[in-house]
């Protein structure tokens, strides 16, 4: 649970960050049309929900900021008794103002006329650049004689780099369930199973523990399909001697997990997956090890290549000295992604890496990011020893930044070769006793 008093504390931050004599204003999410009159499921804005608090449609935040003054605004929906009727409660004008300690609240049809009345006060338009062309039509006609618009979204992005007590729980929470979805595909008997049972499985954990949605499409990868970064498809079965490389997680009250295993459909690794894996594993843990206060990203994308360099010239996958190989990017053939990126609200969450300087910004305290070392080998790949074509090994664990160092908050995730063959075996064992 986030606090109301700590949703205030983030707007009288921003407020802080505005020039005088200026308005910011941030809408919430419209629902998406899926086909003809079905909508996706609703999802707030992040930058919205991050600075209100507020979970409803057709609602907008605004700060106005004078010379001398600031002044927090909300509008909502009006409640109306038919239209309750058929989409649910709303909060209404009236406990909104109660609850959610925002100077003003108005319904959302005085909208227009409180904006325009507002921009008569200032000199500078705060909104997010990548809002909808129907919102920013809104703001323009009004907006018509103001010199400046800024973006609001990097000043909302740079407070969300830090996570506070509130949200690394959630965070927790959301890693906890997804763990506990890992944990039982893992201990499944998958004899006979396609993609898409593993991934009803999780997806079943993640609701019946009251997450409201995965934090991303989850990707279950059988075999080779794992070559395939961003594989969703899920349908194929899964092949008794092959791995399955399964990114899930879910999203609790609006914060994202990050979690990837890669398993054996068997319950155990061969030989070869267990070469690879144990490689791939090896790395991660290096590269975590090194997360600390003023780290730097790109030291462990570096470092991260190459030990993962090292490691194919050492499995024969890559031939040649890792100096000139690096050099040259040959790794990028099997390696051709980053080594993670910040979490939160969304999973790949919207923080800067750079300061407005184009300086990279150094690891801090509270800072959340994945670390996701993988190497993709496809089946048809003849200059890979055989015993390691069609193998795709990804491991992803989500680290919090701490003072001294960090803490892999999902370090309880199965995820060595024992661990992992441990947990397959469970099932195994009590069915043919
Ligand atoms: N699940 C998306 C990613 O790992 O970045
Ligand atoms: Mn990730
Ligand atoms: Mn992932």
């Amino acid at each position: 649970m986030i606090q109301e008093s700590e949703y205030k504390k983030r707007r009288d931050l921003i407020a802080k960050k505005l020039v005088k004599n200026s308005l910011a204003v941030l809408f919430s999410n419209s629902y998406k049309n899926r086909s003809n009159d079905t909508d996706y499921p609703y999802r707030q804005d992040s930058n919205f929900y991050y600075l209100s608090g507020f979970k409803e449609d057709n609602s907008a935040l605004v700060i106005f900021k004078s010379a001398t003054n600031i002044k927090t605004i909300l509008f909502v929906e009006k409640k109306e008794r038919l239209k309750e009727l058929w989409n649910g409660k709303r909060v209404g004008r009236k406990k909104a103002k109660k609850r959610f300690l925002f100077d003003e609240v108005y319904d959302y049809s005085e909208f227009e006329s409180k904006l325009k009345e507002l921009m008569l006060k200032i000199k500078t338009l705060y909104f997010d650049f990548k809002l909808d062309y129907s919102k920013v039509k809104v703001l323009k006609r009004y907006a018509k004689n103001l010199p400046t618009h800024k973006n609001i979204a990097p000043l909302v992005a740079s407070m969300r780099l830090i996570k506070s007590d509130a949200e690394i729980k959630l965070i927790e929470k959301a890693i906890s369930i997804t763990q506990d979805a890992h944990h039982k595909v893992i201990s499944l008997d998958k004899d006979g199973l396609y993609e898409y049972h593993l991934q009803s499985e999780m997806e079943y954990v993640f609701k019946n523990s009251g997450a409201y949605s995965d934090a991303y499409t989850s990707i279950v990868a059988s075999g080779n399909s794992a070559n395939t970064l961003h594989y969703i498809s899920n349908d194929k079965i899964l092949l008794e001697d092959s791995l399955i490389l399964i990114d899930a997680g879910c999203e609790y009250e609006y914060y994202a997990s990050d979690i990837t295993r890669t398993i054996p459909v068997s319950g155990q690794f061969s030989d070869a997956q267990k070469e690879l894996y144990e490689m791939v594993l090896d790395v991660q843990l290096k590269i975590i090890a090194m997360i600390k206060p003023d780290e730097k990203r790109t030291l462990l994308q570096e470092k991260a290549e190459i030990l993962l360099t090292q490691g194919m010239i050492r499995l024969g996958i890559l031939k040649g000295s890792y100096k000139k190989l690096l050099k040259k990017k040959k790794h990028k053939k099997y390696y051709p992604h980053g080594i993670g990126h910040w979490m939160g609200l969304d999973v790949h969450d919207m923080a800067p890496y750079k300061d407005e300087n184009d300086k990279e910004i150094p690891l801090k305290k509270g800072m959340v990011l994945t670390i996701e070392p993988g190497i993709y080998i496809s089946k048809n790949d003849k200059c890979v020893p055989k015993k390691f074509r069609g193998l795709g090994i990804r491991i992803e664990d989500d680290i919090l930044v701490t003072k001294n160092g960090n803490k892999n908050l999902s370090s309880n995730i199965a995820k060595t070769v024992d661990e992992i063959e441990k947990l397959s075996f469970t099932i195994s064992t009590s069915k043919n006793t």
